[in-house]
């Protein structure tokens, strides 16, 4: 009766909407929107339309391939999944959904923090290529014994958020009625009986089995119920960390550590120096500082400055294939997804996250068809222009 089939969409725009039908509005514009004025949110698609690709005609296109080569591993695309707190709350043990489809596409998974499924049950119950983001909390020692089980758990890289010293400003959270501590009134408790899919699917569901989802990973001191955020959130945040910080996480992770959050050579630069294996060049999908660069407008600068000694991830706002190609162009050696498989996820668990993924790699390869190339390795900044022209920006 709940079922949506992710084949009636025809993008990852399509998923968006099915989505916005069947979640609550709290929990839709918690995922959808940005903070503040929503600028950030807004140029980051905006930079893409800024960029050209130019086209080469009669290329024999016909052996095209988007496979790449990653930390000494082979994947089938050139994307991997974001790390999301919220996926559990879109769908039912919906990091499960997301690392089931990553799986199947051979691409890695990032598990976040404030997941509602633990890491270890995502490795145990699943497997692949997995990643593990972290937060560093007021206490740092609790942080370093996540580090601890991520390893024990088989996790090949780190991925250390470091974007948001402070809690960011999401005006539209309080308008929605969902504040820290989440209480019921009127207006959310109707928004969530308007929507009888969610709540029978998701929350329902939870509720009859394993009781309201918390942040599975949180070691008791921080774990609470999912809407119970207040306490927790104050503890998560830390604006006192430094680069010594990553220093310490270095000397403890044996694997692949990557610094999330990124927007300046300079400090692409830092991150290396304290021993990182790579960065994501990211402003966290425009959610957390409305003033920062669109990630893609910054992604030439730091190619330049440390693209030969390091591997440089970007995200924020890659809807199309063709955004994933242009930062490739740029200099970019993967591109992290974030909404758009959570939308897959909220409307069909794994097999619409699967769409989503369908999705940029049909146009990844159309796109790299219509540039005269077989190859992610022939991907280079002449095949790209920046122009100026006004622009309509998209309300993704
Ligand atoms: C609902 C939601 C929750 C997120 N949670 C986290 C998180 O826990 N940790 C983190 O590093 N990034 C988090 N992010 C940011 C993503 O990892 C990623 O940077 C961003 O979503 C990329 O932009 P896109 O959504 O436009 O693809 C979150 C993003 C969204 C939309």
């Amino acid at each position: 009766m709940f079922k949506i089939n992710p084949s009636d969409a025809q993008n990852v725009h399509d998923l968006r909407m099915m989505a916005k039908k069947r979640l609550p509005k709290w929990l839709f514009e918690f995922v959808d929107r940005g903070t503040e004025d929503e600028v950030a949110l807004r140029n980051n698609r905006a930079a893409f339309e800024r960029i050209k690709l130019k086209t080469q005609v009669l290329v024999d296109v016909s052996k095209r391939d988007q496979r790449i080569s990653l930390f000494g591993k082979s994947h089938d695309m050139p994307i991997a999944i974001a790390p999301t707190g919220a996926a559990g709350m879109l769908a039912y043990k919906g990091e499960l959904a997301l690392a089931r489809a990553a799986k199947a596409a051979n691409i890695p998974f990032t598990l976040a923090t404030g997941s509602t499924t633990s890491m270890e049950d995502v490795a145990n119950l699943v497997g692949g290529t997995l990643w593990f983001q972290l937060y560093m909390w007021s206490d740092v020692k609790l942080s370093h014994m996540l580090v601890e089980r991520a390893k024990r758990a088989g996790y090949e890289a780190l991925v250390v958020t470091v974007d948001g010293p402070v809690n960011t400003n999401r005006e539209y959270n309080v308008r929605n009625g969902f504040t820290a501590p989440f209480s019921y009134n009127r207006k959310n408790t109707l928004d969530v009986l308007t929507h009888p899919a969610w709540l029978l699917t998701v929350l329902g569901r939870y509720l009859v089995t394993t009781g309201m989802p918390k942040r599975e990973n949180y070691p008791t001191e921080l774990k609470e119920r999912y809407t119970q955020v207040s306490s927790a959130e104050r503890k998560t945040k830390n604006d006192s960390l430094s680069w010594d910080d990553l220093s310490i996480l270095r000397d403890m992770w044996p694997g692949k550590l990557i610094v999330k959050g990124i927007l300046t050579p300079q400090d692409a630069e830092r991150a290396i120096a304290k021993g990182a294996d790579g960065i994501v060049v990211s402003n966290h999908g425009g959610r957390n500082f409305d003033s920062s660069m669109a990630p893609i407008e910054v992604l030439p600068g730091i190619v330049d400055a440390v693209g030969h000694k390091t591997t440089i991830i970007v995200d924020s706002g890659f809807r199309r294939g063709s955004d994933v190609v242009k930062a490739l162009a740029l200099g970019a050696n993967l591109v992290l997804i974030g909404r758009s498989t959570l939308w897959g996820a909220t409307i069909a668990q794994e097999a619409g996250v699967a769409r989503a993924i369908q999705f940029y790699h049909e146009e990844i390869s159309r796109t790299l068809a219509y540039l005269g190339c077989n190859h992610i390795a022939e991907l280079n900044r002449n095949l790209l222009e920046f122009v100026d022209t006004p622009h309509m920006p998209l309300a993704m």
